[in-house]
């Protein structure tokens, strides 16, 4: 049994609730890890005596520790990169679905192995800047091997795995439609259940119908997949019903939204789970995350890394983007880039600090998690723990 003891934290974001505070916030504290696990939680003077003979003991100094950042949201395998369309939207060309296409190419031309690589580059890149926890989505091979390929590669390096067959119907597929969709929901299906856990479809103008998607999630779930929706990016539309409808964990973007959705949303379980990676890339207006807390709508943080949208893997970017721009306060931010990933992950391991959760968790070199806000673009992740051990 090995332990592990944090002293010296100015400020503990725990996420466990206590009374008005959902980010259950605990000052002067200590944490007890204990096999991976947190053990122990509270005031640094309330610290159980028998735990301070522990194998490693480190005092923080001062620093704000906070649960390891749940990106629920990523498409991290592909090949090249779309630097050439951002430069161009800043020029003001509008985004448009269709550049998904590009890497689609891009991905199919790529080796095994030269996918692997970039991979793990953006996975070491996550890690350092304190996710913990990720979800990936495949979407940019749309053949029965390459969605295979793309699923089997990212199983390496997380169990949150998500078939995004539905992301747009490719090239080969223009004339015949409905026999891509069905394409998806039968063999495409087939090949990528054994690697992955959910189901996802990206439902707009220039993707997938409402109807499409139905039929694509209900074939999913029907393999025991889970579901997801991409939804409400670039105009109002039908995502939001159709992630309800079907019972998804999460609806992501959510940056149009109708009185009619946000009341859907308030009255399910399905987490909004807002993008703002893609509104800085793609000059969108930034979604009202203010308007979906105030209807008790539960919201999520992701950065959606991929390299047509959002080429960023940095949580604590979309925290003060949020903060700055969305009307969320430092603390609801925070708790979305956490406990709220891990809703829309259906996870009740991660996301929060209490006793028996994965002891993953990112030390701030700032006094609180107000910092992640106040001082935008500053490399405020001092060290990373994952299961306990430090990893940064
Ligand atoms: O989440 N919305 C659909 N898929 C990605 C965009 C991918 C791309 O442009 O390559 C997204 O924004
Ligand atoms: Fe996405």
């Amino acid at each position: 049994m090995t332990t592990t003891v944090l002293t010296g934290i100015s400020e503990l974001t725990t996420n466990v609730a206590s009374g008005d505070d959902p980010c259950g916030t605990i000052v002067d504290a200590a944490v007890v890890i204990r096999d991976g696990r947190v053990a122990w939680t509270g005031r640094r003077d309330d610290l159980p005596h028998h735990d301070v003979t522990e194998d490693e003991h480190h005092d923080l100094a001062g620093r704000a520790v906070l649960p390891g950042f749940v990106d629920s949201h990523t498409h991290l395998v592909f090949g090249g990169d779309r630097a050439d369309e951002f430069e161009a939207r800043m020029r003001g060309v509008p985004y448009a679905a269709g550049g998904i296409r590009r890497t689609v190419a891009a991905t199919r031309a790529a080796t095994e192995e030269e996918l692997r690589e970039r991979l793990r580059a953006l996975v070491a890149e996550l890690h350092r800047q304190g996710t913990t926890t990720f979800e990936i989505k495949t979407g940019y091979a749309l053949t029965v091997d390459g969605e295979e390929r793309l699923a089997r590669l990212a199983r390496e390096v997380t169990e949150e795995v998500t078939f995004l067959g539905a992301h747009v119907v490719p090239p080969e597929w223009d004339e015949d439609r409905a026999g891509y969709v069905e394409t998806v929901c039968t063999t495409m299906l087939d090949a990528v259940r054994p690697h992955a856990r959910w189901i996802d479809v990206f439902c707009e103008t220039g993707a997938f119908t409402a109807e499409e998607g139905e039929r694509i999630l209900r074939a999913g779930i029907g393999a025991g997949l889970l579901p997801r929706v991409h939804g409400n990016q670039l105009s109002a539309g039908p995502g939001v019903a159709l992630a309800v409808a079907v019972g998804a964990a999460s609806v992501d973007h959510c940056t149009y939204l109708s009185d009619d959705d946000v009341a859907l949303l308030a009255a399910s379980s399905t987490v909004a789970t807002l993008l703002p990676g893609v509104e800085f890339s793609t000059r969108q207006p930034y979604p009202d995350a203010r308007r979906l807390i105030d209807a008790g709508v539960t919201v999520a943080l992701a950065s959606d890394c991929n390299p047509g949208s959002s080429f960023t893997s940095s949580l604590p970017l979309m925290i003060a983007l949020a903060v700055r721009e969305m009307g969320m306060t430092p603390a609801e931010a925070v708790w979305a880039a956490t406990a709220g990933g891990a809703r829309a992950l259906r996870r009740d391991d991660v996301g929060h600090l209490g006793a028996g959760a994965r002891a993953d968790l990112v030390v701030l070199d700032a006094p609180t998690r107000v910092h992640l806000a106040y001082r935008p673009g500053v490399p405020l992740v001092q060290a990373v723990y994952a299961d306990g051990v430090r990893r940064v």
